[in-house]
């Protein structure tokens, strides 16, 4: 006879969508468990699991949760990344006061002012993107013609990395976020690390006009920031600012295909694109899995999270929770989405999300205008995405048009 007082074992994270633009379905029961839960990680330890929206963001600005990777204990989603200690990561794996300061060496960069003083430029290389997808199809991979390239073109030219050298860094980024093993991350990060620290002791000799070549001009301020930290930083900005957009164009644009009557209204009007940028942001909520350990009790929710215990922070399931978005499963870009988490919260907040946005709305607006025949070249069930130990997008994208 099955016990049905026996607590359920904890559901296992991360799991793989079924449907790029709707959580694992596993993911299912922990809707009702808002707003903690307990997660089994793929090394059979346990850790905390945050679903509640209130709760998310109370604990994304708690100090008591630490990013630094280096605590014994720190939650790791995968094996691959298991062997990933004890390496600088700039930003996202480090705590104030050190991170305040790192923050504030790139912040000037980031803010909205400068992002919109950055739109022409990603209008023109968006423009140029598309000129060589429509010389190059109908069909052709919307990811490798267009998702990537954009952001990719974009980061290069506000750091002042050569875009002629993108095949390397794209290659080695996508090796480093889901190489098959633990060896395959670490070379890639061996390798990034090595171009960066090359490409930044030629800026140091001939600089330019890039914000790392502003970073190498700076220094050395008091020894700080050393080599070593401007490498970390270089990785960081490099990665984040070309994966994660690269991403949302694609399984956004996946997404709006899905939703014809969606994809419609944004047709008639565009001025409702930012909004749809927003609530694409909440809905497909990439990056579904922050981590983070706890240095200090904390009482949250009615539970005690213990110092030592790894918190993860389930953004798909967050974004969706009903107390905030109504009807959460349901795309509508006449709610407000702005407060979703797709973005994280706290002190850690996406740095390049104004640039995001900008690269967004920018790139959706154009593909949609100048190709108002844009649909699937394959049936959408047989175009693969990304497994959920990662962030989530598509791995190409067939279109015609
Ligand atoms: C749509 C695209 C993007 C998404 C979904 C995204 C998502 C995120 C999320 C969720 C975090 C917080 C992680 C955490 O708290 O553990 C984050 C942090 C960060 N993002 Fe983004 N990001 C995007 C685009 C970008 C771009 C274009 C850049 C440009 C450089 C960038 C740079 C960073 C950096 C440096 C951090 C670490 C910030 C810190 O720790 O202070 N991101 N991003």
């Amino acid at each position: 006879m099955t016990d049905t007082t026996a607590p359920a074992a904890p559901v296992a994270f991360p799991q793989s969508r079924t449907c790029p633009f709707h959580p694992p379905a596993g993911y299912e029961p922990l809707r009702a468990e808002r707003p903690l839960t307990r997660i089994t990680l793929f090394d059979g330890r346990e850790a905390w699991l945050v679903t509640g929206h209130a709760t998310a963001r109370a604990l994304l600005a708690d100090p008591r949760l630490s990013s630094n990777r280096d605590h014994p204990g720190f939650p790791t989603p995968t094996k691959r990344f298991a062997g990933f200690r004890n390496r600088r990561t700039a930003l996202l794996g480090v705590d104030d006061p050190e991170h305040r300061t790192q923050r504030r060496m790139v912040v000037g960069d980031f803010t909205l002012k400068r992002a919109v003083e950055l739109r022409p430029r990603i209008q023109q290389i968006v423009d140029e993107r598309l000129d060589a997808l429509i010389a190059q199809g109908p069909p052709a991979d919307l990811v490798s013609a267009f998702a990537l390239p954009v952001p990719s073109m974009v980061i290069c030219a506000l750091l002042g990395v050569p875009y002629a050298d993108h095949d390397f860094f794209e290659t080695q980024s996508r090796r480093l976020l889901r190489g098959p093993e633990t060896a395959d991350v670490m070379d890639a990060r061996d390798r990034l690390e090595a171009y960066l620290g090359e490409l930044i002791d030629r800026k140091r000799l001939h600089p330019g006009t890039g914000l790392l070549d502003d970073l190498v001009r700076r220094q050395p301020r008091d020894g700080e920031p050393d080599r070593e930290d401007l490498i970390a930083l270089a990785l960081i900005l490099l990665v984040a600012g070309h994966e994660t957009t690269a991403n949302m164009i694609s399984l956004g644009t996946f997404t709006l295909l899905q939703h014809p009557e969606r994809l419609a209204e944004l047709r008639a009007d565009p001025e409702l694109v930012p909004a749809a940028v927003e609530e694409l942001m909440r809905m497909l909520s990439i990056a579904d899995g922050l981590l983070r350990i706890a240095v200090e009790d904390i009482e949250v929710a009615g539970a005690t999270i213990r110092q030592g215990d790894g918190v993860v922070f389930a953004t798909s399931v967050i974004n969706r929770d009903e107390t905030v978005y109504p009807e959460p499963d349901t795309l509508d870009w006449h709610r407000s989405a702005r407060h979703h988490v797709a973005f994280g919260f706290g002190v850690h907040q996406c740095l390049g999300q104004n640039l995001a946005r900008a690269e967004l709305e920018i790139a959706l607006r154009t593909l949609l205008d100048r190709l108002p025949g844009l649909r699937l070249a394959a049936p959408a069930e047989e175009i693969p995405f990304k497994p959920g130990d990662t962030i989530q997008g598509m791995l190409e994208l067939p279109v015609t048009w």
